[in-house]
C-alpha cells in the first residue's frame, strides 16, 4: 500500500463492534459527554493506533429522535467513531437477551439461568431474529463507509452474523472475525437451537481468530460435528472454500501503563494509598460484575483464608473494584445484591472499630487511580470461573516491575496459558486451594517473587495489543492472497 510520495500508507481498517470505545451520556438535545467504556475489547482495540482506523459500533444509549442521532454523530466522528442506533426493544431483545442473556453464559459454559430457563426457550426465537436485525444493521453501515481496499474487522460474539452478510453484499470484501470470548466445547455450543446457522455465518469471513488454540480447536470441531465439514491444519473446508481457524492471543500497550506510573500524580497517589493501608498488605480484584467473574467464590475463598489464619486478620486487606455492567440483565442484578450480602456479612464478623478487611466498590476507576492502586498491590487476585484471556491480569504484572506483587490466577482464564508460569494458578471453584494460595502468595520468599514476576513481565512486554492486531490484520491481507492464487490454479 503506498501513497504518492512513494511512502507506505497506512492500513485501512473499519473496526465493527457492538460496543464502541467511547459510551455516550447525554447533557442536553444536542449535547454530548463521552467516557471511555470499560471492556478488555476497548482496551485491546486501543493498540490499533498503527491503522487508519474507523470504529463502528454503539454508543450504549438510546437516541430515539434525530436532533440527538445528529449531535451524537458528529461528536462521535472527532473520534473516528461511527454509531448505530438501537432503539429500546432492540437493545432488550438482541443485546440484554440473545448476546448476553444466552451467547455470554453458554460461551462461559455457565448455562442458562435455572428460573430463566423456561422463559428464555420462550423468548428464543423473538431474541434471536432481533439479532440478526441488529447484525443487518451493522452490515448496513458497514456498506454505506466501505471503500475498496478497507479490511473490515468484526469482534465478538454480538456480530456472528456480520461476516455473511457482508460476503453476501461483496464478496470481495476482506473480512475477519475474531472471537474475545471462550469458544466452547462442541457439546456446549451445539445446545444452541441457532448452532449451525451461527457457525456458518462466521465461516463466510476469510480468517477466524481466537484467543487460545484450545478455542480455535473447539470451533474447528463444532463445524466438523455439527456441519460435518472438513477441519484442516488451516481452518474449516466447505466446497472447495478455506476459513482459516487460528489462535492469536491478545496483549496490552503496557508502555501506557509504565509512562503512567513515571506521572507525579500518579506517584503521589501511590504515597497516599500506601499510607492508608501502611501495616497491611494489599490484595486486589478489578472486574466488571459479571458472574463469568468469579467475584462471590474469591470473596468466599478470602474469609476462608481469615478463618483459618487469625494472624493475618488485622493485617491484610481485598480491595475488591467493580464496576457494574449490563445492569438490565436479571442475573446481574441478583449478582450484585449477592456480592453485597457477602461483603457485608464478612466484614460484619472480621471487621473492628477502625477498619474492615473487605473494601468493595461498585464502580470504575480512571486509568491513573487504577495504575496506582495495581502498582501498590501485593498480590492481585483473578478468579474468573471463564474468562477469554483478562487482561486485568497483563495490568496488574505491567505495573509491578518494583513491588514484584503475586498473581493468583484462575485456570479458566485464557491468561492461565500465557502467565501460568509466572502465576499461581488456581481452580476458583476450590475456595479451599483459593484460601491456601492466598496464604501462600503473602508469604511468598522475596527470590520466588522476583522469578515469577519476571516471568509474566517478559511475556506481557513481548506480546502486545499492537503486535496482536497487526499480527491478525496481515494474515487476514495473506489470506486473501492465497484465496486468489488458489482460485487462479
Ligand atoms: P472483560 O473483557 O471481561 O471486561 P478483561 O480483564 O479482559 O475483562 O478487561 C477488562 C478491562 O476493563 C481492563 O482493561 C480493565 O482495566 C478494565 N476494568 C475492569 N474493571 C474496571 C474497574 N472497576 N475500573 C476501571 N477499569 C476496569
Ligand atoms: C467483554 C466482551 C466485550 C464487551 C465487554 C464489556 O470484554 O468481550 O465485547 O464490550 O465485555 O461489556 P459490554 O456489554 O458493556 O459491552
Amino acid at each position: 500500500c503506498q501513497r504518492q510520495d512513494g511512502r507506505p500508507s497506512k492500513q485501512r481498517l473499519l473496526v465493527v463492534a457492538n460496543r464502541l470505545p467511547v459510551s455516550a451520556i447525554r447533557r442536553g438535545e444536542d449535547s454530548w459527554q463521552l467516557e471511555v467504556s470499560a471492556g478488555g475489547l476497548v482496551t485491546a482495540l486501543l493498540g490499533l493506533k498503527e491503522f487508519d482506523a474507523k470504529w463502528i459500533g454503539w454508543a450504549g444509549v438510546n437516541v430515539p429522535d434525530e436532533v440527538g442521532q445528529r449531535a451524537l454523530t458528529n461528536a462521535l466522528a472527532e473520534k473516528r467513531c461511527i454509531p448505530i442506533f438501537l432503539d429500546e426493544e432492540m437493545v432488550h431483545q438482541y443485546y440484554n437477551g440473545y448476546c448476553n442473556n444466552i451467547l455470554w453464559p453458554l460461551f462461559h459454559y455457565l448455562g442458562i439461568p435455572q428460573e430463566d430457563r423456561l422463559a428464555t426457550t420462550r423468548s428464543f426465537q423473538s431474541q434471536f431474529d432481533a439479532y440478526k436485525k441488529a447484525n443487518q444493521m451493522f452490515a448496513e453501515v458497514v456498506k454505506e463507509h466501505y471503500k475498496e481496499g478497507d479490511v473490515v474487522w468484526c469482534h465478538d460474539y454480538h456480530l456472528m452474523f456480520l461476516p455473511k452478510y457482508l460476503k453476501e453484499y461483496n464478496n470481495k470484501m476482506k473480512v475477519g472475525w475474531f472471537l474475545h470470548t471462550p469458544f466452547p466445547s462442541s457439546e456446549i455450543h451445539r445446545m444452541l437451537p441457532s448452532r449451525s446457522e451461527l457457525l456458518r455465518s462466521v465461516l463466510a469471513a476469510d480468517l477466524v481468530g481466537f484467543h487460545t488454540y484450545d478455542y480455535a480447536r473447539h470451533f474447528v470441531s463444532a463445524c466438523t460435528r455439527i456441519l460435518g465439514l472438513e477441519g484442516t491444519p488451516e481452518g474449516v473446508e466447505d466446497q472447495g472454500k478455506l476459513t482459516r481457524v487460528a489462535a492469536f492471543p491478545i496483549g496490552i500497550d503496557y508502555e501506557r501503563f509504565i509512562r503512567a506510573l513515571e506521572l507525579p500524580q500518579v506517584q503521589n497517589h501511590m504515597k497516599e494509598l500506601k499510607q492508608r493501608f501502611a501495616g497491611r498488605k494489599v490484595m486486589l480484584g478489578v472486574d466488571r460484575l459479571d458472574m463469568i467473574k468469579g467475584i462471590p467464590q474469591k470473596i468466599l475463598a478470602f474469609e476462608k483464608f481469615l478463618e483459618e489464619n487469625p494472624h493475618w486478620r488485622d493485617r491484610v486487606v481485598l480491595l475488591q473494584i467493580a464496576v457494574p455492567t449490563r445492569t438490565d440483565v436479571p442475573e446481574y442484578q441478583k449478582l450484585t445484591s449477592q456480592v453485597h450480602e457477602i461483603v457485608g456479612r464478612i466484614n460484619g464478623k472480621f471487621g473492628t472499630l477502625t477498619a474492615v478487611p473487605i473494601h468493595h466498590l461498585d464502580r470504575s476507576l480512571d486509568f491513573h487511580a487504577l495504575c496506582a492502586l495495581y502498582a501498590i498491590t501485593d498480590v492481585a487476585l483473578v478468579t474468573s470461573l471463564r474468562d477469554g484471556m483478562n487482561l486485568v491480569s497483563y495490568e496488574f504484572v505491567a505495573c509491578q516491575a518494583s513491588n514484584k506483587g503475586v498473581l493468583i490466577l484462575s485456570e479458566f482464564a485464557g491468561a492461565a496459558q500465557s502467565l501460568g508460569a509466572g502465576a499461581i494458578l488456581v481452580n476458583p471453584w476450590n475456595v479451599t486451594e483459593v484460601a491456601a494460595s492466598i496464604s501462600y502468595a503473602l508469604e511468598m520468599p522475596a527470590d520466588e517473587r522476583e522469578k515469577r514476576h519476571q516471568h509474566n513481565f517478559k511475556h506481557v512486554t513481548t506480546h502486545t495489543s499492537q503486535e496482536w492486531a497487526a499480527t491478525f490484520v496481515s494474515e487476514l491481507n495473506d489470506t486473501i492472497v492465497e484465496a486468489q492464487l488458489r482460485t487462479r490454479q
